[in-house]
């Protein structure tokens, strides 16, 4: 047992304001906050009420002064263009309040909000900072979504400008931004007229005078801008994450909150020490990104590495560890995906020996379940802890983790181990009580969640309450299923709702009908996920075409795939239709997606799977079962 481990726990559940208090000192405040914990509105909770703050100031501007200016703050390798760049603390305070000065010079104020639709590239970081310097509310998009998805978020920010650059390069291949975002703002209602791009050598994109910027010249004539201190509570950052329907949640990240919660865990949870080289392989996009590529390492003055490439073909399965070799990188956060992707091209680990890893100390997976097979295959490899860690977009850090800098716990393969400080796990039931150890249920946190964790939804805060807390009042709802051992260790098993999870990009199963019920020859259809070898799971699609419909399956199952291309992206990986006769129904006509969902699970598990005899249906069932297995 881990006694630093029980001692922070146990004090972060029964005494939450003495527990983040502490914490909290470790940040820089232009006030202290009045009140820890605010919980006059329950059940939304504010942390470090009253207390004014700059999240770039402690990231960059305290560091510079503070003895780390010539530091390298951010190492960007690019084997995508052959590059490799270091940044010391003094370059990136620099370029961020150049950039600050670029955005306050194009109007956008403290509150407003900007989207940065960017690639892998040290100016995502910058924008992300300027943004955050100036106390406007930042929105990354990731490149890989379809000019759709950014209108829908474009839509719903309500930006005053957009960031991009001209293209992103995706292993191989080099993608145009430009014509993406000039479609997603023709499809946007909401009227933007002001871009700020930066053209990368590789693709020079056509400008629209008077309304798209060039990144280069804009910085040439700005004035640094310092930081602008705000509330703890203000928003810092919306992140969309997919939810059950096709319209994405806007997570909301506020300043104070994120900033404490993420500093504390650099130490607690990966055991980093400052000036050490911290490496989450990862995308700006998405929330790992934003945590552990960003905030978190440059808050704790650690070294970050931002990677434009891929763990295989850029040039080869031996990817990763040339970087962890080259940049002296101690610990590594990916996703699962990532290795099981290594693995299949170099199956015994002979790329391994090219390289001198042996200062390397962690390797940290998350963003979906991480099976036993994968676990064994990488902690034989590197001969070091391997710590699965499971969190959520909606949290920004992890709700489950062996906390390396409290005492590891000893690893059981398939489990995140334990809650981390801050999340009271339960267990329950679909009535809402509590199962004892052992039973799975869906897994849910007691209110209320620790500091970072999402306030409200952007401009929603009746949705926020809808979606997660109004299924178990008293609790959160994290939308996975799960138990607990008779060790206490948690283990996760995946989502119970329509949620899905792609090569660690988390997808909506909803999203997806909705799209394909818009093919004129699908009268209606249901999406779940099958369990994948590679990319951990895959969206298939079974759908009852409309009655009279002459044209050949195999047409309709290609056009389908290419509508969910064209409207999500690429990243849907939407390829698997199955045309049935029937979906199974409930009395009132609403289809049975958890009944299906649970069926292609257990099948794809190899386990016994028995109809449900309160179904009223079940040759409809049976046909799905029959097609699957086919
Ligand atoms: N911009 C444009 N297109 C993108 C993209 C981006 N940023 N990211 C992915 N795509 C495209 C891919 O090129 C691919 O296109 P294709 O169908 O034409 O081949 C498609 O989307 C599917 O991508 P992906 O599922 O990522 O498959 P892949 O074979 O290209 O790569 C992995 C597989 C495992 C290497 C990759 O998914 C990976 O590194 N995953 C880790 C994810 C991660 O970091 N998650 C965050 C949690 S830590
Ligand atoms: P995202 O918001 O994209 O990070 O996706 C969050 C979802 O990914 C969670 O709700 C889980 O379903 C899944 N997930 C993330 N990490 C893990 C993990 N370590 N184990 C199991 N599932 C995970």
């Amino acid at each position: 047992m881990s006694q630093a481990y029980e001692k922070a726990y146990r004090q972060s559940l029964e005494d939450p304001t003495a527990f983040w208090g502490e914490a909290a000192k470790d940040i820089q405040w232009y006030k202290q906050p009045l009140k820890v914990l605010d919980d006059s509105a329950k059940p939304f909770y504010r942390w470090f009420d009253g207390g004014r703050m700059n999240t770039c100031y402690n990231a960059l501007d305290y560091h510079v002064e503070n003895g780390r200016a010539d530091q390298v703050a951010v190492i960007y390798d690019s084997p995508a263009t052959g590059t490799v760049k270091r940044f010391t603390y003094r370059e990136v305070r620099d370029e961020v309040a150049r950039f600050a000065g670029v955005l306050v010079h194009q109007g956008v104020q403290k509150g407003d909000t900007v989207i940065i639709y960017m690639p892998m590239v040290p100016e995502a970081l910058i924008a992300m900072y300027a943004c955050a310097r100036i106390g406007a509310v930042h929105s990354v998009v990731f490149g890989g979504f379809a000019p759709n998805e950014l209108a829908i978020r474009i839509n719903d920010a309500q930006p005053k400008l957009l960031v991009s650059a001209s293209c992103g390069i995706e292993g191989k291949k080099t993608i145009e931004y430009k014509p993406l975002l000039d479609k997603a703002l023709e499809l946007a209602t909401h009227k933007l007229d002001r871009v700020v791009l930066l053209q990368r050598p590789q693709v020079k994109a056509p400008m629209i005078a008077g309304r798209d910027f060039d990144w280069v010249e804009e910085m040439e004539k700005a004035q640094p801008v310092d930081c602008v201190p705000v509330e703890a509570t203000d928003p810092l950052y919306i992140l969309y994450t997919s939810g059950t329907t096709g319209m994405p949640k806007g997570v909301v990240r506020d300043n104070g909150g994120h900033a404490v919660a993420l500093k504390w865990s650099m130490k607690n949870i990966y055991n980093v020490k400052p000036g050490e080289v911290f490496w989450a392989a990862s995308d700006v996009g998405w929330v790992v990104g934003h945590s552990y590529i960003v905030y978190a390492p440059l808050l704790y003055g650690a070294t970050t590495v931002l990677y434009e490439g891929k763990p295989v073909g850029t040039p080869d399965a031996g990817a990763f560890w040339r970087v962890v070799q080259d940049h002296d990188v101690k610990v590594l956060f990916t996703a699962p995906t990532a290795f099981r992707a290594i693995k299949k091209e170099d199956p015994n680990g002979e790329l391994l020996k090219k390289y001198d890893i042996q200062h390397f100390r962690t390797l940290f997976l998350a963003g979906e379940r991480l099976d036993p097979d994968t676990y064994h295959w990488a902690s034989n490899l590197l001969k070091v802890p391997v710590v699965d860690h499971w969190w959520q977009t909606e949290t920004g850090w992890s709700i489950a983790a062996n906390c390396m800098g409290l005492g590891a716990f000893p690893i059981k393969p398939g489990s995140p181990t334990k809650p981390a400080p801050g999340y009271d796990v339960r267990i329950l039931d679909g009535e809402g009580k509590e199962l004892p150890r052992g039973q799975e249920g869906m897994v849910v946190i007691k209110l209320p969640l620790p500091p970072s964790c999402l306030p409200t939804l952007w401009k929603n805060d009746q949705k926020y309450l809808e979606s997660y807390l109004d299924p178990f009042p008293g609790y959160y709802f994290t939308g996975d299923g799960g138990y607990y051992d008779q060790d206490g260790y948690l283990y996760i098993m995946g989502r119970v709702d329509d949620v899905i999870n792609v090569a660690g990009h988390r997808l909506s199963t909803g999203g997806m009908e909705e799209i394909i019920a818009t093919h004129p020859d699908v009268a209606e259809c249901a999406v779940v996920g099958m369990a994948d070898d590679f990319k951990g799971q895959l969206p298939i699609g079974f759908v009852v075409l409309k009655a009279g419909v002459t044209k050949p399956e195999k047409i309709i199952v290609d056009e389908l795939a290419a509508l969910v291309r064209q409207q999500i992206g690429a990243i849907a990986c939407y390829k698997k239709t199955l045309v049935v006769q029937r979906l199974p129904k409930t009395r009132s006509g609403k289809i049975l997606r958890g009944t299906i969902r649970k069926m292609i699970r257990k099948i794809c598990d190899k386990q016994e799977y028995t109809i449900p005899s309160t179904i009223d249906d079940p040759a409809s069932l049976r046909e799905i079962e029959a097609q699957f297995r086919g």
